[in-house]
């Protein structure tokens, strides 16, 4: 027999998610495309500016375990509320690939990231009120801005750095699928400020994160 999940049992359980992308290092399900890569000799320079590039991708997959939870507590349908929470389990191997190799590279994750989950979590719960269709259009859209985002990161990585290369092109493809998905659930076209408006917040994101 299936349980049937109140939606306090819900706020617990996604209140459990919030501790465990904020707190605890996530354990990923996939080992990390740089798992076999051999250590490359990266410059001060170039070491201080991955470093960078990669706490703003940790954040970035801050917010998309945010966003996901948000959308799955307020989604109507179940269909998509496990599809939300699918997807959530995909991006916590990004979470968990980002984390390591910052780690590796004696870097530090952003200090806002508590601030980015609360505001994520609430434009993902927000999104899902306005119905199901918008909620999966949100998403879809959300993802290919991350891969246009990340086609971008892959330009400005240091060339040496191939380690946090291979890790971006997979969350690369993997985004793409994400997109593709949302699309298939049944997304609706955004209009054109709404679009204008994600991409300003991700400015903020990005340029804070890059930075602290
Ligand atoms: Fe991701
Ligand atoms: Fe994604």
């Amino acid at each position: 027999m299936q349980r049937r999940y109140t939606l306090t049992d819900r706020l617990i359980g996604h209140a459990d998610g919030m501790l465990q992308t904020l707190g605890t290092k996530p354990q990923a399900s996939r080992p990390s495309p740089a798992a076999d890569m051999r250590t490359e000799y990266l410059n001060p320079t170039e070491q201080k500016e991955s470093v960078r590039l990669m706490r703003v991708n940790h954040t970035g997959e801050v917010c998309a375990q945010a966003l996901y939870q948000g959308q799955s507590l307020t989604a109507r349908s179940a269909e998509l509320r496990i599809t939300f929470q699918q997807a959530a389990k995909e991006e916590n191997d990004h979470l968990s690939w980002c984390a390591d190799r910052i780690e590796q590279m004696n870097g530090k994750t952003s200090r806002l990231n508590p601030l980015f989950y609360t505001g994520s979590y609430a434009i993902g719960a927000f999104a899902g009120l306005l119905g199901d269709r918008v909620s999966a259009a949100f998403l879809a859209e959300t993802e290919y801005q991350v891969v246009e985002h990340l086609d971008r990161h892959l330009d400005r990585l240091p060339i040496p750095d191939s380690n946090s290369r291979s890790i971006l092109s997979q969350m690369r493809e993997d985004e793409l699928a994400h997109a593709k998905t949302a699309e298939q659930a049944g997304a609706i076209p955004l209009p054109k400020p709404v679009k204008g408006a994600m991409r300003v917040m991700s400015k903020v994101m990005t340029g804070l994160s890059y930075w602290v």
